[in-house]
């Protein structure tokens, strides 16, 4: 067959300059009109060229390189994302999303790896791809500007990290008037996920385990949006893609560099992960946070996290550690205890304010929302403040024992 019998190429409405041309691989009269529809509809995009089959699409990307494809992957999914992996190496600039009549989790997986960028079903096409389309476009000039990576390391379990985190991301969010990517690295329990009510087939094990690039496109379509404010990487906990264990912390500076790119603000839950990945961690963070309460067994565990920190070469400067949980009365520890212990290191703290950091984790609410004036709130007002007002790699908060 002839690729013009293959191939059409709809005549170009009068206003259609600034629309995104979108190619189409479908065998479908059915799924072409509704494509052109939802398209139509949004007047961002349109349907320039449309083939039915991955051939035609090389024939295609060929002759005119093309940003955005959409494929229509029924009858023969795994058949068609074989042809979209091949695809995907030849043309690294083509963004691929996929239409398929149903959500399989395996099939997402595959989709995943043969480089797909989204997974949609058809019957949401009216109401999701303009959106998807829309989150993949190519990234415009200024593409070099960097946010910031905070990130929350523990010193022992239960410490806060994983709250302080959250709430942290937000209030970032509320600062920027853009939302912030939190990132749960916790390999054995999706504790962000459960607090934020969060379900998904993808998460941050996905991007991981790439074997293609890993980018800002990327980052942005596999987070999830829990508000404005958040959008999350889940764990691999909670997808069950991959067995904990098996998640390979070797992408992981690539991986938070991309978010960088996408993200004015990128907050990392990283408990119990292996040495090596924290010294990553730290590494491509501008702030680690280093979460501990003020006993005399977080004390040693952060004296013995600093000590192979600085056994791996990481600089102790981008580390602040901050007393969670803290006391003002009644406490065994004092803060200058605390940093006597630890070679006179400053402490930040954040004061113990049970019944609302209970509150809000059991309301699946967030701090803000849930008790805005309360102690706990405030300290991590403060926090996101200082954060807010440094430059990206710019050292910070010293002396604030106390
Ligand atoms: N400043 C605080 N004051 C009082 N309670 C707090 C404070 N911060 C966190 N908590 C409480 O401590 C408990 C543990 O919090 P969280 O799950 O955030 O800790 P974590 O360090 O992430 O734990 P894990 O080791 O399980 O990952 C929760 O019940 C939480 O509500
Ligand atoms: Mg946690």
């Amino acid at each position: 067959m002839f690729l013009g019998q293959l191939v059409s190429e709809p005549a170009m409405a009068a206003n259609t300059a600034e629309r995104t041309d979108i190619v189409l691989v479908s065998g479908s009269p059915m799924v072409r009109q509704s494509v052109t529809e939802a398209l139509d509809a949004n007047g961002r995009f349109m349907l320039g060229t449309s083939c039915a089959t991955l051939e035609d699409l090389q024939v295609v990307l060929r002759r005119t390189p093309k940003d955005l494809v959409l494929v229509d992957i029924d009858p023969d999914p795994s058949g068609m994302l074989a042809g979209i992996e091949t695809m995907s190496r030849t043309f690294p600039q083509t963004r691929f999303l996929v239409l398929a009549k149903e959500f399989r989790s395996d099939l997402a997986v595959e989709a995943m790896q043969a480089g797909v960028r989204h997974f949609l079903v058809k019957n949401l096409i009216a109401s999701e791809l303009a959106s998807a389309l829309k989150r993949l476009m190519p990234e415009v000039s200024g593409s070099s500007a960097r946010g910031r990576v905070v990130s929350f390391l523990s010193a022992s379990g239960g410490a806060g990290a994983t709250t302080l985190a959250i709430n942290l991301a937000h209030e970032l969010g509320l600062l920027a008037g853009d939302p912030s990517l939190l990132i749960d690295l916790d390999a054995h329990y999706g504790a962000v996920a459960t607090y934020l009510g969060l379900r998904g087939q993808f998460g941050v094990a996905d991007v991981l385990s790439r074997h293609g690039d890993i980018d800002a496109q990327l980052i942005r379509t596999t987070a999830q949006t829990f508000s404005d404010q958040v959008h999350v990487l889940i764990s691999p906990a909670t997808t069950d893609v991959f067995a904990a264990a098996g998640v390979s912390y070797a992408r992981l500076e690539e991986t938070l560099r991309a978010a960088a790119h996408a993200y004015k603000h990128v907050v990392v839950d990283g408990p119990r992960i292996p040495m090596g990945a924290v010294a990553g961690l730290v590494a491509a963070s501008d702030i680690a946070l280093l979460v501990f309460q003020l006993t005399v067994k977080d004390i040693t565990m952060v004296r013995r996290y600093l000590t192979a920190l600085a056994d791996r070469g990481v600089s102790e400067q981008r580390v602040i550690l901050l007393a969670n949980r803290y006391r003002k009365r009644r406490t065994m520890i004092a803060l200058k205890e605390a940093s006597d212990a630890l070679d006179g290191r400053s402490i930040i703290s954040l004061e113990n304010d049970y019944p609302n950091a209970v509150g809000c984790i059991n309301y699946g609410r967030l701090l803000a929302s849930f008790a805005p004036r309360s102690p706990l709130r405030r300290g991590l007002k403060e926090l996101a403040d200082k954060i807010f007002s440094m430059q990206p790699r710019q050292t910070l908060l010293h002396g604030t024992t106390g």
